[in-house]
């Protein structure tokens, strides 16, 4: 229990200190690689995509932007929800300092995702 307080506030200066030093947490701390993984699903090739946040603070609300996309497998909605032209990740909960989360989709070409909105908490 006295390691967990020791951590938290440890995290917690390490976020100020962040903060000051490099201002606020944005959208550009938010990366997104996509890599093939080399299986194909009803002839449309596999797409690895992980979501890091790269940035000490823990962000919700992430949205990415998904203009078209589509996938001939299902990508878990709980992970990440197609909602117009905006795809939700995680269902809005917060994606903790360099956590990172990662689904699957199938299809032709690749879809560019880029970040589009996070809200950034406790820092
Ligand atoms: C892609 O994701 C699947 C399922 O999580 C995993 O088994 C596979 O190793 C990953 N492939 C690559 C190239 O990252
Ligand atoms: C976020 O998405 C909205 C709606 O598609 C768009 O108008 C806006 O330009 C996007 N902002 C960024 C930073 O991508």
């Amino acid at each position: 229990m006295a390691a967990l307080i020791e951590s938290s506030v440890a995290i917690l200066l390490f976020c100020l200190l962040f903060t000051k030093a490099f201002g606020a947490c944005t959208l550009d701390n938010i990366n997104i690689g996509t890599v093939r993984s080399g299986r194909e699903i009803r002839g449309q090739p596999e797409w690895n995509v992980t979501v890091i946040n790269n940035c000490p603070c823990p962000q919700s609300q992430i949205k990415l932007s998904c203009v078209g996309f589509q996938s001939a497998t299902n990508v878990d909605p709980s992970i990440f929800l197609k909602q117009d032209d905006l795809c939700l990740l995680i269902n809005g909960n917060p994606l903790q300092p360099f956590a990172s989360v990662s689904f699957s989709y199938a299809w032709d070409p690749p879809f560019l995702l880029l970040p589009n909105n996070s809200m950034v908490e406790g820092c």
